[in-house]
């Protein structure tokens, strides 16, 4: 029998990541980091956020990873309901799921490259080694395997990060400005890098600053402001170029000639 049942084809299509009427408001804060906020993300999908600072990028990324917890709302990842989760639960969520990628990398220094791709692995009680190799043969630098974080640029520190993320193949990657502290090129070669797991069908949520390597990597544009989505935009959709996309743009990198930010009320 090969017809697939419309219930599995639902399944499917519930998203990998559901975001519920989502609100956070940390402690002393008056309004809400994130406000209202529901979205969802499929398998596969390659994802970039965007908005200015303060927005609630990160605290959207730190609620999807479960590093922290909403005030109100649902976070559901691959089936599991985050909220559900003890400490501990959040904590095995994190290892056998999430894959995270920090702006500054944060290696461990007394550790050789390949030492700090194989921690995850071994937190799962895996050695990994041949694996973490393989790794750092994929993201190009294969040769940095036994050498110290200090001894290595910061190109090549955000590859042996990613390396880490993905050394227990996580369900989601989940990337803070990767490129926020490299070079112009290095920056470049780490979102080719991000667009190349995208197809290979690594499933990726990036917060960005820059809009010309997101719409060149991501295939779906999500704008925030003052902790609300404004804008959802998928680039492939033939009646918007990508230059049209980015509503709102980071203080970094303002449009030429533009305001900072556009009004939305
Ligand atoms: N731990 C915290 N305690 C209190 N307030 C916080 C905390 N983390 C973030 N905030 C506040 O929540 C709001 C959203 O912060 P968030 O870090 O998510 O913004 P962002 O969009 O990632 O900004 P950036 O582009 O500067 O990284 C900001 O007003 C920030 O000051
Ligand atoms: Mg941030």
């Amino acid at each position: 029998m090969n017809s697939i049942s419309p219930n599995l084809v639902a399944l499917a299509r519930s998203g990998l990541v559901r975001l519920t009427d989502v609100t956070k408001v940390y402690q002393g804060g008056i309004t809400g980091a994130l406000d209202g906020v529901s979205i969802t993300v499929e398998k596969g999908e390659f994802t970039a956020i965007m908005g200015p600072s303060g927005s609630g990028k990160s605290t959207m990324l730190n609620l999807v990873a479960g590093l922290d917890r909403p005030t109100s709302g649902t976070i559901v990842v691959g089936g599991t309901d985050l909220s559900k989760l003890g400490e501990a639960g959040l904590a095995r969520f994190r290892r056998d799921h999430i894959g995270f990628v920090f702006q500054f990398f944060y290696l461990l220094p007394n550790l050789t490259a390949l030492e700090n791709v194989l921690i995850p692995a071994q937190l799962k009680g895996n050695m990994a080694t041949g694996r973490g190799r393989e790794l750092l043969e994929q993201l190009g630098i294969p040769d940095v395997a036994d050498k110290y974080p200090a001894r290595l640029s910061g190109g090549q520190q955000q590859r042996v990060a990613i390396a880490r993320a993905l050394i227990n193949n996580p369900t989601l990657l989940l990337a803070d400005e990767p490129t926020g502290a490299l070079d112009t090129h290095s920056g470049e070669q780490v979102m080719e890098l991000l667009g190349g797991l995208h197809r290979g069908g690594q499933t990726i949520l990036l917060v960005t600053h820059d809009a010309k390597l997101a719409t060149r990597n991501a295939a779906r544009v999500i704008s925030v402001m003052d902790g609300k989505i404004v804008d959802d935009a998928r680039l492939e959709s033939p009646e918007r170029a990508p230059s049209e996309v980015i509503r709102v743009r980071s203080e970094e990198t303002p449009p030429a000639g533009a305001r900072r930010a556009p009004e939305t009320k």
